[in-house]
């Protein structure tokens, strides 16, 4: 097949080339860089990479489009992990709250948060839903996110939940990312089951999880396993009830206090533990052991003003390969891989090419995607972001602005920053 598109000359091609799974340890720096390189695209995959002047000689360069990305960074494509991408609404005026002391969980627990979010959601029409949600990916995908993971969870009753997962497939059908949809009915008991959270959860496990599993609307289930909102038990039955419908599993793990989140997810087996800020040493060896990857959402903490962030550097060195999310919802509204890889070497001790790890190869282990995308070698689909910056180390240096110069997915350009 001739080749569609070349990209040249970039400072750094950053290929991540390496095992096909999430990379621990030390694996999470080697990430290998190909100075002045180039990569040759036919029919929307990698088909070669190297250095600028080995793809010139070997391919039939004439007529063929190129992009010239000298002095720019070029990477895969960002996958995030971990998105609330459909909701309705907004929450900014909960800024004030939480700046005058409020907690995270005494907003929930006063009917808002989350439950605010639900009253919105179940009020939109599925129109208003797929627009609003449109607008944050468009965003996303020009911030160079390529494959994204979204959840449902503002719906609650079974109507709005499928509504939430239809409108994940219909984003993904319309827009150029891959999006993963996972059902997270187990994410707050909603008023009309107030103080009765296992009857919630009856009906989470008998009457709208079957549905899920039979129109085939989810990849993952996960659930919001803290002390306070579900319980170890609760969450326990939930994900097993997904596991027997060939569900892949998830846990937002022990993000405010210890909660038996880690310890659960590597007892289920779980792909992934989300947040982690609290989790326990026991949690963190289990985890490791069973080779369950901490997803680590950085946006969080800032956005809820609290000092409470996952301890990256602790969690790398105990063994556990890490990826890192957005989290993108009403209580962080945080569209970029870009600012996420930013506080994540600001704020949990990574280094620049751990973050990017986490945020590429491990992020897509994280979603089962790691023989597809992740990394810049033959045989991958070419989702591919190609940054203004001459190193890497500017990624996170750099924060504030879109550094996005194009973004490429499956071999296309899909964004492009303008000129002057
Ligand atoms: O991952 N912690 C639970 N769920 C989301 C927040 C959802 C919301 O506040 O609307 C999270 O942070
Ligand atoms: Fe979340």
């Amino acid at each position: 097949m001739p080749d569609d598109l070349l990209v040249l000359r970039a400072s750094e091609l950053v290929t991540l080339k390496g095992p096909r799974r999430a990379r621990a340890k030390g694996e999470m720096s080697e990430f290998s860089i190909l100075r002045d390189g180039a990569v040759a695209i036919a029919g929307g995959v990698i088909v070669d990479v190297g250095r600028t002047e080995s793809i010139l000689r070997d391919h039939d360069a004439t007529g063929v489009e190129r992009i010239d990305a000298s002095d720019k960074v070029v990477m895969p494509g960002f996958v995030d992990p971990h998105t609330h991408l459909v909701y309705a609404g907004s929450r900014e005026f909960e800024l004030e709250l939480k700046a005058k002391g409020k907690t995270y969980l005494e907003i929930l627990q006063e009917g808002g948060g989350i439950l605010r979010t639900v009253q919105d959601t179940r009020a939109a029409s599925k129109e208003e839903l797929f627009r609003q949600s449109a607008r944050r990916l468009e965003s996303m995908i020009a911030h160079g996110t390529t494959t994204a993971e979204a959840k449902s969870g503002y719906g609650l009753d079974k109507a709005v939940e499928l509504r939430m997962l239809e409108t994940i497939k219909k984003l993904g059908d319309d827009y150029p990312a891959d999006l993963v949809p996972t059902y997270m009915g187990a994410h707050a008991v909603p008023q009309e089951y107030a103080g009765r959270a296992d009857d919630y959860l009856d009906f989470v496990v008998s009457d709208v999880m079957p549905e899920v599993a039979r129109w085939k609307l989810a990849e993952f289930c996960d659930v919001f396993c803290e002390k306070g909102v579900f319980g170890y038990e609760q969450s326990r039955k939930v994900l097993l009830a997904a596991k027997a419908l060939g569900m892949k599993l998830k846990v937002h793990a022990d993000e405010l206090r210890p909660s038996g989140g880690a310890e659960l997810a590597a007892e289920v087996g779980a792909i992934s533990a989300d947040h982690l800020a609290k989790p326990s040493d026991d949690g963190i060896m289990a985890m490791a052991r069973k080779d369950v990857i901490g997803v680590l959402l950085p946006g969080t903490p800032y956005s809820s003003m609290s000092k409470d962030y996952a301890d990256g550097r602790r969690l790398i060195d105990l063994g556990v390969a890490i990826a890192l999310g957005t989290d993108l919802n009403p209580n962080c509204w945080n569209e970029s891989m870009q600012f996420t890889i930013s506080l994540a070497c600001h704020k949990m001790r990574m280094t620049p090419a751990e973050a990017i790890t986490a945020s590429t190869i491990n992020a897509a282990a994280a979603l089962g995607m790691e023989k597809k995308v992740g990394t810049i070698e033959a045989g991958k689909r070419a989702d591919i972001v190609i940054l203004d910056i001459p190193t890497h180390a500017q990624l996170p240096y750099k924060f504030g602005t879109n550094l996005c110069s194009s973004v490429l997915k499956d071999g296309e350009v899909v964004w492009e920053r303008q000129p002057f």
